[in-house]
């Protein structure tokens, strides 16, 4: 028996794995597939404080081992989270991260003050979508608004705070001690990495809004880098990501430093991919005589 329990702030997880903000909606259209409860936690889909419509389409485009979108955060708003989603996924025993949007500092605690009396196990602060033009990434690349939105919503709960980073800046480690220092409980990283494709024979981008986030097998290098480098600056436990589609993947990333992880993209090509990672860790344990999950954390030998 392999012990797989692991603690994100004061968050506990049954199993390291948790799946990627936007790649598995709450849980619900994946359910003929995955059994929710059996996850670490399921992340939800950004939500703020109001409906938002998200960008214009083309919003997705495949490229070379992994893709590209700008949904722009499109969801139905927050009420709709506590009336359909959160009571479903309640109903299912799942733990919940919720990832919380806004366009201003003050939209992203008004969200948090919104989900305090709903049954969620904690929030996911996304400073980092590259979607949008107010808020996500435009808070995440520079040091004092990351902290300012992270002391705001730190004083708005005292659930555990989970701030997510944008790989689009020049020094992630700077940008993990900033969150660190205004009271985040752990960090999530990666989100997607800005890129864009273009149509050669129509001479147009293939997105609407010309550029977009960069996710998949492609960014899983990225991110080891900066799991890692962050893992040598912070405290605060890792919630790692990119690119991660099997046990292996997995085993890399909390070698790295991370404590839990997120699949994401491989969520779109294999609904079932969470259970298969899930499984692979275990696998992984049970071959390389590992009888606790939590001994593989920061255990690159460099
Ligand atoms: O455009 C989007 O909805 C992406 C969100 C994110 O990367 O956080």
């Amino acid at each position: 028996m392999v012990e797989l329990g692991v603690s994100l702030g004061s968050l506990q997880m049954k199993n390291p794995v948790t799946v990627a903000s936007g790649t598995f909606a709450a849980g619900l259209e994946y359910s003929d597939f995955v059994d929710v409860a059996k996850l670490g936690a399921v992340t939800t889909k950004g939500v703020s404080l109001h409906g938002w419509e998200g960008n214009d389409s083309p919003r997705i485009a495949e490229t070379p081992s992994g893709m590209l979108n700008s949904i722009g955060l499109q969801n139905p708003g927050v009420d709709h989270l506590k009336e359909v989603e959160l009571p479903w996924l309640q109903g299912q025993g799942a733990s919940v991260i919720v990832n919380v949007s806004g366009h201003s500092v003050e939209e992203y605690v008004a969200v948090i003050e919104a989900l305090e009396d709903a049954p969620v196990d904690a929030y996911e602060v996304n400073i980092s979508c590259p979607n949008v033009d107010a808020g996500g990434m435009t808070f995440g690349c520079i040091p004092e608004s990351a902290s300012e939105v992270t002391a705001l919503c730190r004083k708005a709960t005292s659930r555990p705070l989970i701030v997510k980073l944008t790989p689009n800046v020049t020094d992630i480690a700077e940008m993990a001690r900033a969150v660190e220092a205004a009271g985040a409980d752990a960090i999530s990283l990666i989100n997607t990495l800005l890129g864009m494709a273009i149509d050669a024979k129509s001479r147009r981008p293939v997105l609407a809004r010309v550029v977009g986030g960069l996710s998949g097998p492609a960014v899983k290098p990225i991110a080891l880098r900066m799991v890692w480098q962050c893992a040598q600056a912070v405290d605060i436990p890792i919630l790692g990501m990119g690119g991660i589609s099997s046990g292996e993947d997995a085993i890399e990333f909390m070698l790295a430093g991370a404590t839990a992880v997120a699949v994401g993209t491989a969520n779109f090509s294999d609904p079932h991919a969470t259970m298969d990672v899930i499984d692979g860790i275990t696998r992984y344990c049970e071959e390389q005589g590992v009888t606790d999950v939590k001994e593989l954390i920061g255990g690159l030998i460099c």
